[in-house]
């Protein structure tokens, strides 16, 4: 089956990017190559785009749609270790680079990959099939404690107390193995008069588990600084994030790094040295418009910041 995905601000994350035509560039989410398609138009034959994605079906899927694009080349590797990538390819710093987080609508839709509460599936989760820690891993075997932690911070659930309590009376019983087995204890934990407002009642869940499966925001929180150190002068980071924690992380580490002295206002003398690496170009994120809005579901709570290398 075909599953194909809408970009998000295309237009303006390729703005953003102020792309060189012969410049080298790094795509960290390939997905279905939306962004990167875009960018590919702006290069020249010089030019040159790295594609990476954790998911092996992402990477499949493009490589034969671009087959005859000489300019392109994919790299299956988690993003936070895209120097590695930059290091075989002999390429020391880019012009540009783009990451566009959280999940593809390919991986939503194909049950088998058991991201989605709506399709009944194995309660999978991972972006990169090859890695050993499931969904149903945790579920099944992380503490009440450390589940109500999860279902409370990474999906800002209100019940994430008695979902966890739910999930770890359920799997005393029997093992909880599938997207509906879960549904279905969400459910029971969430009172009716609760689950008829607010959306899906498995959405912020579902959401927690994601993040935690795929370690979301710790490998967002490693990549901006190894991001900006291979950047040349002038180059742009572009991020589009897709939660709140997410966003706040891009928020603050940009803010940080473009400061110069940190020390204690108190200090006579600067002592930590701090030179400010960026310049943040857009001071609050840029939202999808109405229209994208309305068209395109996945684009309402993305949030697009820009950062350039001084
Ligand atoms: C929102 S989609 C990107 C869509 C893409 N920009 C497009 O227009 O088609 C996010 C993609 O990034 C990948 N991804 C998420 N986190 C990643 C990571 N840490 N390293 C590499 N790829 C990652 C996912 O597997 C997914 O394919």
């Amino acid at each position: 089956m075909d599953y194909t995905h809408q970009a998000v601000l295309l237009e303006a994350a390729i703005e953003y990017l102020n792309i060189k035509e012969a410049g080298v560039y790094l795509d960290g989410t390939l997905g279905r190559a939306g962004h990167s398609s875009e960018i590919l138009k702006n290069l020249s034959e010089a030019g040159k785009l790295i594609a990476v994605d954790r998911d092996t079906a992402a990477i499949e899927a493009v490589k034969e749609r671009f087959s005859d694009e000489e300019s392109l080349i994919l790299a299956h590797s988690n993003f936070q270790d895209f120097d590695q990538v930059l290091s075989e390819l002999e390429v020391e710093a880019v012009d540009g680079m783009l990451f566009d987080l959280g999940v593809s609508s390919p991986q939503l839709d194909n049950p088998e990959r058991g991201f989605s509460y709506q399709k009944e599936g194995p309660l999978d989760m991972r972006m990169n099939p090859e890695q050993k820690l499931t969904a149903r891993d945790i579920v099944n075997n992380y503490s009440q404690a450390e589940l109500e932690k999860i279902i409370s911070e990474y999906g800002e659930e209100n019940w994430a107390a008695r979902i966890a309590e739910f999930i770890v009376k359920m799997r005393e019983e029997e093992e909880i193995r599938t997207t509906a087995d879960l549904v279905e204890v969400i459910k029971a934990a969430i009172p009716k008069a609760v689950r008829r407002s607010g959306g899906h009642p498995a959405r912020r869940t579902f959401q927690a588990l994601r993040i935690e499966t795929n370690n979301e925001l710790e490998q967002l929180k490693n990549l901006i600084d190894k991001a900006v150190a291979y950047l040349k002068p002038g180059g742009r980071l572009v991020i589009i994030t897709f939660h709140s924690l997410e966003d706040r992380i891009v928020k603050h580490k940009f803010r940080n790094l473009a400061k110069d002295c940190t020390c204690p206002p108190d200090f006579p003398i600067c002592v930590c040295d701090k030179k400010a690496q960026v310049k943040v170009i857009t001071r609050s994120p840029v939202q999808a418009s109405k229209e994208e809005k309305e068209e395109n579901p996945r684009s309402r709570s993305a949030k697009m910041r820009v950062a350039e290398k001084i």
